[in-house]
Order: structure tokens, then C-alpha cells, then sequence
């Protein structure tokens, strides 16, 4: 990392910060993707205190409240900013929802020619709420001036975004209706990544000057895609967002996570990203190999671990960590978010196997 005023002022455990340079460390740090959710029944109880998820995520003392309860049970050397992707699909006027129990709901999909034409870049101030989360976590984290673990901010990639945005939900038929808009007219879904790439910009730079220490990028369907259709309607723009970042944010890493995407690794490599994170579908030393020596990788734990038991974690650990150098530019993770049915016991055993 380059010099000035690094991220790491004020911090007092640094690990995953360090794992961006090229220093050799005592042991790999470890947070995992959805850390704070619903496996944690006082997850729950701040839910139901708030309301719903999306009047918690509205309210940065309850993100801070959530974003804390993680780290209060287990050994973490980084916090993820409690928030959601389809915050800005929200801030467009789509119409965001989530039912109980079930995903979340866009009340006015991006169908049609007319409604994309009408779609509007909102104003990044519409999305304040999220900023003043970021900094209320940071506060959370602080105690005598001091920040416990790095805070990491984050967005739905532009093409990820605009699944959910012309579906209008999940997919169990890998977002047929985008693909489908993608082959027929590849025009108004570039028209839609363009304006989601814009908001995505100024989104991840604000919550950095709100106080993120790294910011991460989350291409959840970009494996949807063959790699020639990934390179255009998901990488270029995620490749132009980390650009205008470095430009405005040199300082600020930022880890990119295309899932199930592994057939571009060495293309995600040379995107400008400080790291790669690796699903659980793909491996560790193939990532490796294809992206080079210079970046990070992060992952890869499959999260059906946490359902298993604790002999089996170990063993994986232990496995994984024979094959693959985890103290040279690595941090641990999961493939993928933790499921609600992960036994919090297990994600403890997961967090010290890693750690020992
Ligand atoms: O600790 C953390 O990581 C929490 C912060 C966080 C959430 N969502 C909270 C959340 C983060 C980083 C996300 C990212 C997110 N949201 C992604 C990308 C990561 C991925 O998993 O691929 C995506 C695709 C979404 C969209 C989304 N939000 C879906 C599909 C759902 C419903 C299904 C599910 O997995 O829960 C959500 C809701 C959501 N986001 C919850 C949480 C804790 C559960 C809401 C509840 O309380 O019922």
C-alpha cells in the first residue's frame, strides 16, 4: 500500500489489512460473508426489535447493534458494514420488499423499453442512511480512539444489481428474464449496468469517506454468464468501477468476488482489484495459479460446513491449509454467506480451527 494516511491509522488488530501487502504472516486472518444474519437468534431479536429487515438496515444504531454480535461470539479479525445490496435498486423507486421468510421483492422490475428509459441514476445522498450505518459501525468498533478490526463497506456489482432489478426477485432459472434481455436487447441492459455502475462508484467511495477500510465488490450471479458474455456485462464495468476507486481512493483495498466465475480468474486478476474472493466451488491453489503471486485471495470454506460437525471442519482446515500457502496475501473466509441454518458452536469451530 502506498504511503500518506493509510487505512490502518488507528487500528489495533490489522491482520486482514496486512494480507493486502506482500508481508509473510503469523497466521491468516479470518471473517466470514454474512457474519451477522439469521443463524444468530440476537440477529432475530434486533430484527423483530426494528421491525423488518430493511427498517433495520435504515437504522444505524440497530447495523451497529448486529454488526457487533458476531465479533462478541467469535475470534474475527475484520466486520462487514450491516447493510444490503438492494439498497440501491430501493434508492431507484424499484419498489424493494422482503417478505418473512422469503427473498427480497422489486415492485416494478425493469421490463420493458419504456421503464428502462424512465430509470434514473438517484442521487447518492438518497442512499445517506447507509453512510451514516458505515460510521456508526465504525464508532461501535472504537473505544479510546482506538478501531478493533478493519470495517469493510460494499455493493452489489452493476450486473449482479441488475438481476434483481429486471427479475424483480431470485431466480431458480439463472435470471432467464436478464439473460433473455441480455440476447434479444443487449442495448437496455447495458443502459441499466451504466446507471447502476455510476451509483455504484459514488456508493462504495462515500461509504469510504464514512469510514470503510476496504471495500468489496459482490458479483453473486455473475457466474450466470459464459466468460465472453461475463467480460462484458459483468467485469467491464466492475473493471472501470475499481479504476475511478483507485483514482479517488488509492489507498483503500478492494476485494472482488465474481461467484462461480472461476474460469476468469486471471481476467478478475488483472481488473485492478486488490483481492480475488474464491467460492466454494472453485479451489484456492486453481485460484491461485491463475491470478498470480501479487494478489490476495480470500474464501473459500464451503458454509455447509457449519452444519456439519467439528471433526469435520478440522480436517478440512487442516486439508486445505497443507495444499495452499494461507499466510502470504490470504484471508480466510467462506465460498459464500452463511446459511440460517448454520450452528453457531460450528462457526466457532470453523473460526479457531483456521486460527490454530
Ligand atoms: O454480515 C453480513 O455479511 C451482513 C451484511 C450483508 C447482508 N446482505 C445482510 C442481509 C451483506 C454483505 C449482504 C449482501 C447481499 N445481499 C448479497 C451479496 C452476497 C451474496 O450472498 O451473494 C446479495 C445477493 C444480497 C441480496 C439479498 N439480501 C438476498 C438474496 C436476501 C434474502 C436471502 C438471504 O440470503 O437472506 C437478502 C436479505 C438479507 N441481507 C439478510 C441479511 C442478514 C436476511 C434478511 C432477514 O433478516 O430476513
Amino acid at each position: 500500500m502506498s504511503s500518506g494516511s493509510t487505512p490502518s491509522a488507528n487500528i489495533a488488530n490489522t491482520l486482514m489489512l496486512r494480507a493486502f501487502t506482500d508481508e509473510r504472516l503469523p497466521r491468516p486472518p479470518v471473517w466470514l460473508l454474512r457474519q451477522a444474519g439469521r443463524y444468530l437468534p440476537e440477529y432475530r431479536a434486533t430484527r423483530a426489535k426494528a421491525g423488518g429487515f430493511m427498517d433495520l438496515c435504515r437504522s444505524p444504531s440497530f447495523c451497529a447493534e448486529v454488526l457487533l454480535q458476531p465479533l462478541e461470539r467469535y475470534k474475527l479479525d475484520a466486520a462487514i458494514v450491516f447493510s444490503d445490496i438492494l439498497t440501491i435498486p430501493d434508492a431507484m423507486g424499484l419498489g424493494l420488499s422482503f417478505g418473512v421468510g422469503e427473498g427480497p421483492k422489486l415492485a416494478h422490475p425493469l421490463q420493458d423499453e419504456a421503464s428502462i428509459a424512465a430509470l434514473r441514476v438517484p442521487d447518492v445522498s438518497s442512499l445517506q442512511y447507509v453512510f451514516d450505518a458505515v460510521a456508526e459501525c465504525k464508532r461501535a468498533l472504537t473505544q479510546n480512539g482506538v478501531q478493533s478490526v478493519p470495517l469493510i463497506g460494499f455493493s452489489g456489482s452493476p450486473f449482479t444489481l441488475a438481476c434483481y432489478m429486471v427479475e424483480g426477485a431470485g431466480s431458480q432459472n439463472d435470471f432467464a428474464t436478464t439473460r433473455r434481455m441480455m440476447l434479444q436487447r443487449p442495448d437496455l441492459l447495458e443502459r441499466v449496468l451504466a446507471a447502476n455502475e455510476q451509483i455504484a462508484t459514488d456508493y462504495l467511495a462515500q461509504q469510504a469517506h464514512a469510514g470503510a477500510n476496504a471495500l468489496m465488490l459482490f458479483d453473486s450471479w455473475g457466474g450466470v454468464l459464459s466468460p465472453a458474455q461475463y467480460e462484458r456485462f459483468s467485469l467491464a464495468s466492475m473493471r472501470r468501477i475499481i479504476a475511478t476507486l483507485k483514482a479517488r481512493l488509492p489507498n483503500v483495498p478492494i476485494i472482488l468476488f465474481s461467484k462461480g466465475a472461476a474460469h476468469s480468474f486471471a481476467a478478475m486478476a488483472a481488473a485492478g482489484a486488490d483481492a480475488l474472493h474464491v467460492d466454494w466451488q472453485s479451489d484456492l491453489s486453481l485460484a491461485r495459479a491463475a491470478a498470480g503471486k501479487q494478489i490476495t485471495l480470500q474464501g473459500n470454506f464451503d458454509p455447509l460446513l457449519l452444519t456439519t460437525d467439528v471433526e469435520t471442519i478440522q480436517r478440512t482446515v487442516g486439508e486445505t491449509f497443507t495444499s495452499f500457502d494461507a499466510k502470504h496475501r490470504y484471508i480466510a473466509n467462506l465460498g459464500h454467506g452463511i446459511t440460517p441454518d448454520a450452528k453457531p458452536e460450528l462457526v466457532a469451530a470453523l473460526v479457531n480451527a483456521i486460527r490454530a
